[in-house]
This record gives C-alpha cells, sequence and structure tokens, in this order.
C-alpha cells in the first residue's frame, strides 16, 4: 500500500519504519529539513532499540523515503498519517494547531480522495473538526468537492519498546465512519494478526486519552497506598503483589516509586482534565492523580532532608536522570524536580545516567556529570536511585561504601532489598517499605 506519514518525530518516525517493515510504500514528511537530511544519512534523532536498524534496512529496500516537500507526501499515500505534534498548551489543552494546517494542507493539494488519519494524541472531537476542514468550502470555496475519509488510530506505544509495542500490539483501535476506509485500515494492518476493535472516532479518541489516564490512576494509586505503607509499617511491594494477582486488577503498573514522567502521561492527563472541563465536567479524579505525582517527587526530597538535616554544601549523588530506563528522554523526569528541590537548599549535585547527560545537561544547571556511578559515589553524603536502570542493579556496594562520605542510600525505585543494604551498614531509605 501507498503511505504517507506527516511527521517524523517519535510516534511518526516508529510507524513509518513498522509500515515500510511490513511491505508497504512509505513516504514520511517534516519540516525541519535538518531532521530530514540526518535520517537520509542514516541518523536517526531519538534513542529506540531497533529503530536505526529498521529505518537503514528499509531505505535501502526503497520502502522508506523521507522528504520537506509536503506536496509530494500529500500526492503519494492512500492513506495519509497525521503524527505532527500536539503540544501543551498553558491551560493544560492541546495545541491542535499543526493538526489543523495539515489538514487544510490535505484540502488544498489532494487531488483524490484520501483516507486521512489521526495517529497523533488528540482530545476527543478533534476529529470531527478535521472532517470539517477537509470538507469542500472550508477554505477551499471553488474547488472541487473531494470526499475525504478520517479516521482516529491512536497509539499506544512506549519509549525504549516502541517497535515492539507497534509491530506485538495488544490491540489496534481503528475509529472511523466510512465503510471504505475500515476496510483499507483492516487490510493495512492484517499482517500484525492483532485484535483490532472497530469504532467510530470520538470513541477511539477517548480510547486513547483514557487508556493513558487510566494508568497514570494506577500508578499514582499505587503510590498513595505506598504512603500509607510507610506511615504504617507495612511493605508496598508485598500489597501491590497481592493486589495484582487479582485479575481484575492485573499486576503492571503497581510499581511505587517516583511517579510517572515523560512526554504522555502528564500532557495526556492535562489535556484529557481540559477537555473533560471544556465538555462540562469536572474529572477530579484526575486532578488527584496529578496532585499525587507531584508530591510524590516533593516527599522523595523531603526524605533526604531528613536524612541528611541540614543540606547545604552535602554532595548529593544522583544515579539515573531519564524519565524511565533505556531512553534519553528527560522530559518531566522526577529527576528534575528533585534535584532542583535539593539544589534550592544549597545541595551539590553529582550524576550519572548511560544514556540521559546530554540532554540532561540542556535542563539541569549546576550539576556536577560523571563518567560512573562509582564516581558519583565518590565523596557523596548520600547516593539516590532516581531510574531503574540494570546497570545500576549490578552495583558493587562494598566498594560504593568505602567511597562515599555518609553511607545513605535514597532509593526511589524499591531496587534493592533494604534488609541486605542495611546489613552492608548502609541506612537505606525505599518508597512504602521501612
Ligand atoms: C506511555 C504509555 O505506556 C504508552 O502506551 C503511550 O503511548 C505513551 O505513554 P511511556 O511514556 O513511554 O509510554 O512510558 P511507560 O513505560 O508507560 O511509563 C510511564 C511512566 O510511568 C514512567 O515515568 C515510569 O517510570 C512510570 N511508571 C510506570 C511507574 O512509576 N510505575 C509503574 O508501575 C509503571
Amino acid at each position: 500500500m501507498k503511505i504517507s506519514v506527516i511527521g517524523c518525530g517519535y510516534v511518526g518516525l516508529v510507524a513509518a519504519t513498522c509500515f515500510a517493515e511490513m511491505g508497504n510504500d512509505v513516504v514520511c514528511q517534516d519540516i525541519d529539513g535538518e531532521k530530514i537530511r540526518a535520517l537520509e544519512g542514516g541518523k536517526v534523532p531519538i534513542f529506540e532499540p531497533g529503530l536505526e536498524e529498521l529505518i537503514k534496512k528499509n531505505v535501502r529496500a526503497k520502502r522508506l523515503s523521507f522528504t520537506v516537500d509536503f506536496e509530494k507526501v500529500v500526492l503519494h499515500g492512500e492513506v495519509i498519517f497525521i503524527a505532527v505534534g500536539t503540544p501543551p498548551r498553558d491551560d493544560g489543552g492541546a495545541d491542535l494547531s499543526y493538526i489543523e494546517n495539515v489538514a487544510r494542507g490535505i484540502a488544498a493539494i489532494a487531488k483524490v480522495p484520501k483516507i486521512v488519519v489521526e495517529k497523533s494524541t488528540v482530545p476527543v472531537l478533534t476529529g470531527e473538526r478535521v472532517e470539517q476542514v477537509l470538507k469542500c468550502g472550508n477554505g477551499n470555496a471553488g474547488k472541487e468537492c473531494i470526499q475525504h475519509m478520517v479516521v482516529s488510530n491512536p497509539e499506544f506505544l512506549r519509549e525504549g519498546s516502541a517497535v515492539k509495542d507497534f509491530l506485538e500490539p495488544d490491540r489496534i483501535v481503528i475509529g472511523t465512519n466510512s465503510e471504505k476506509a475500515r476496510a483499507v485500515m483492516e487490510k493495512l494492518y492484517a499482517p500484525l494478526k492483532a485484535k483490532i476493535v472497530f469504532t467510530d472516532i470520538k470513541s477511539a479518541e477517548l480510547i486513547k486519552h483514557a487508556s493513558n489516564s487510566f494508568l497514570a490512576a494506577k500508578i499514582s494509586f499505587i503510590n498513595a497506598v505506598a504512603n500509607i505503607c510507610e506511615k504504617t509499617g507495612a511493605n508496598i511491594q508485598d500489597v501491590a503483589y497481592g493486589m495484582g494477582l487479582d485479575k481484575r486488577i492485573g499486576a503492571s503498573f503497581l510499581n511505587a516509586g517516583l511517579g510517572y514522567g515523560g512526554a504522555c502521561f502528564p500532557k495526556d492527563v492535562d489535556a484529557f482534565i481540559w477537555i473533560a472541563e471544556r465538555n462540562g465536567y469536572d474529572f477530579g479524579i484526575l486532578k488527584e492523580v496529578q496532585k499525587i505525582n507531584r508530591l510524590q517527587r516533593a516527599l522523595f526530597a523531603k526524605k533526604v532532608e531528613d536524612i541528611l538535616w541540614v543540606l547545604k554544601d552535602k554532595t548529593i549523588g544522583v544515579l539515573g536522570l531519564a524519565f524511565k530506563p533505556n531512553t534519553d528522554d528527560m522530559r518531566l523526569a522526577p529527576s528534575i524536580d528533585i534535584i532542583n528541590a535539593l539544589q534550592k537548599e544549597g545541595a551539590k549535585i553529582k550524576a550519572y545516567d548511560p544514556e540521559a547527560m546530554e540532554r540532561a545537561k540542556t535542563v539541569l544547571r549546576g550539576v556536577e556529570y560523571c563518567n560512573s556511578m562509582y564516581d558519583v559515589a565518590k565523596d557523596a553524603d548520600a547516593l539516590l536511585f532516581l531510574t531503574e536502570l540494570d546497570e545500576f542493579r549490578k552495583i558493587d556496594f562494598e566498594k560504593v561504601k568505602k567511597l562515599m562520605r555518609q553511607q545513605v542510600i535514597c532509593d526511589g525505585r524499591n531496587m534493592f532489598n533494604p534488609a541486605e543494604l542495611r546489613s552492608l551498614g548502609f541506612n537505606y531509605v525505599s518508597i512504602g517499605r521501612v
């Protein structure tokens, strides 16, 4: 099939590459010429396991190409995926101006009916607007009327396993009011042999926001329970295990820690609250989800302060900066708030993250970046684990103990066994475990 993808960001790039891998003829467009030149030269602007090899393979096989030419991408595909950014606005809503511009562009250029697919995460009722823009008369007066078809096909990929998530999805959601578009989308995804949910556009849009918000709520819920565990002496890992065995609850996303960060959950929860409000509903439960998430970071910084007492001129080592393992993504990472809070009290921060240090340098000021975990531990008054990287699990605590000034470990991801760490002579704190 001839496929066009507009937007070479996270979602667009992964989708375009995977559609090419599935045997389609894919053109992927972005307005950022530098990005396109880099991609043409085989350089991938994001860190995502397996993606670079797959891009190179499909470019070589001539199934995947990149362009800045909007007209070319619109004319190419029978199906056009819109995967442009929907950045958050100050009021929590999503900025949909890029989506609107693309829809207008398609309406102006396309000469035959296209299947126009929303791939970016958008609030419910966006598809309706896209349909209006694509219709004749909406800025296209005088042009011969072409009946484009609109589909909502949200993406559920996680950073770090995006290619696998795309090619082996739990489900594919296809929302459309057009029989033809439904049949074409079904054919496009058939090779994945995945469960497909067919529905209308609005319901598909809501499935995305509701899914991400539900997962964020699960995380905040378990973090709230972790706080009760700390106050009462219970163990959050046992509590989560006991809860998760109930099939109705499920074991995943019940890891207490520093809460969620990244480009999706915070933004999607905000946008869901916003669109609910616009439609006359106060989504109070989600406001609380966000509040718990913010509090979790502040409580962790407070824990460090409680142990070290005066933070001024103390040296604090930080292991892990990215919002989760195996990514260099620093967007809304807990490390940012925690480091800022400690710096505000006068602490000196040393840090190490195998992937994220370059990006961290653009958002964190006054941090001494180190080349290894042990460089961070040297002369530190406390060592903080903020991202659960496998490399950190193998740390030699006997060595660390000798390097540190004070033997304090603050584990924000419950990576280690409290009894073991205490028997080694550390003052050890974690989340929801005493
Ligand atoms: C998420 C969704 O999983 C994905 O479906 C959507 O398309 C985009 O948003 P991602 O942001 O890549 O993906 O990360 P994910 O692995 O889901 O983790 C999100 C955050 O929640 C991370 O900060 C992680 O540390 C945190 N988390 C996750 C917890 O704190 N506890 C858990 O049990 C699970």
